[in-house]
């Protein structure tokens, strides 16, 4: 089955097409960043508008690279939720009208659901597993017990982990998008140069929850506090710290959910899945405490069509359809359980 995958939701352009949702054939990904930079952050208008702009170009391509007409494929899958509402229409309405003309199936898909099936193209992982889904939007810990099924375990009570890093570098000028800056800045520091606070949310349904608005206080405004004798606040230090604080924050929740589940797989994705520090500290874990653990490719870690279009083919598959009707929708509820 190929099918042609559509992504939008907030500042990369993306589509790709992939051969019976796992080989994929085609993967291109225009990213906006340069765009946004100035304002160090995501503006919505100027999102949809460079979607706008640049949706055929990016599906022609994702076509021509993989050798496939348009008339060849058997569905299109596209992520209609959770996203900027502005830039999920774009894609959305885009599918439609393919879909439309050429008379094919289509499937509105949820992104967190896409990202949580990324590890499956290519090199198959068997359910369940623990997912940890971080990114400038998400922070999710969860059991996927399927393509179509997982379990929210905790999620973030306030900044998602990668909108931590955004706004700590951001504070600091240290650059756009922070993550990476802070991860490059942070190899030549002291790690241990301030001793950040963890958040001590570990009661009731708070058991898997992560929280950033304290680190991110004490990192911008409360440095000295933290700092220990002799430290100097040079960029690095303070990235360095930061970046274990922050990274250790989630590494917490997710061993406890690790322990409390029994599972032995952890599925990383989302562009704070690139972490240099969280790579190392939860590789070096795994082998001591004998757990599988799959970092995708970066290119599949960030936003992508491959992965809408691998998790659209197993619904359309099995027979799934979306109707013209389909909205977009910029949050899914909060929710602990969520299907397509
Ligand atoms: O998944 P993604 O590309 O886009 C969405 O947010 O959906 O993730 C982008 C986020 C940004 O917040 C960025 O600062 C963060 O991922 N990020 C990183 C690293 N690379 C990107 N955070 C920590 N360390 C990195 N190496
Ligand atoms: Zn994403």
């Amino acid at each position: 089955m190929l099918v042609l995958g559509i992504e939008s939701s907030c500042d990369e352009t993306a589509a790709a097409v992939v051969e019976d949702g796992r080989r994929i054939l085609s993967d291109v990904v225009a990213t906006q960043i340069p765009f946004h930079a100035k304002y160090q952050g995501v503006v919505p208008e100027i999102a949809s508008r460079k979607h706008t702009e640049w949706i055929w170009g990016v599906v022609e391509k994702a076509l021509s690279d993989a050798g496939v007409k348009a008339a060849e494929l058997d569905g299109i899958a596209v992520t209609a939720r959770p996203g900027l509402v502005g830039s999920l229409l774009v894609g959305l309405s885009f599918a439609k009208g393919m879909a439309y003309s050429l008379g094919k199936p289509y499937i509105g898909v949820n992104h967190i659901l896409a990202h949580l099936y990324a590890p499956q193209l290519e090199a198959p992982v068997d359910y369940p597993f623990i997912g940890l889904l971080v990114s400038g939007g998400h922070s999710i810990i969860s059991r996927v017990a399927d393509f179509d099924e997982i379990e929210v375990l905790g999620t973030t009570i306030d900044d998602a982990a990668g909108e931590a890093f955004d706004k700590v570098s951001k504070y600091y000028g240290f650059g756009y998008p922070g993550g990476a800056v802070i991860d490059r800045l942070a190899a030549s520091g002291d790690d241990h140069a301030f001793h950040f606070p963890k958040p001590s949310l570990h009661k009731g349904e708070h058991r898997y929850d992560v929280s950033y608005s304290g680190l991110k206080t004490a990192a911008i405004h409360q440095l000295d506090q933290y700092r220990k004798p002799g430290a100097e606040a040079t960029p690095e230090n303070i990235a360095a710290s930061f970046q274990r604080a922050a990274v250790d924050i989630l590494l917490d929740r997710l061993y406890r959910a690790i322990e409390d589940t029994g599972l032995r797989t952890v599925v990383a994705g989302g562009g704070v899945a690139a972490n240099s520090y969280l790579r190392r500290e939860l590789g070096a874990r795994a082998e001591e405490k004998g757990l599988t653990v799959r970092f995708p490719p970066l290119s599949l870690c960030g936003d992508n069509g491959a992965m809408v279009a691998g998790l659209g083919c197993r619904f359309l598959e099995r027979g799934d359809r979306s109707g013209f009707d389909l909205n977009a929708s910029a949050r899914v509820p909060l929710f602990r359980r969520i299907g397509r």
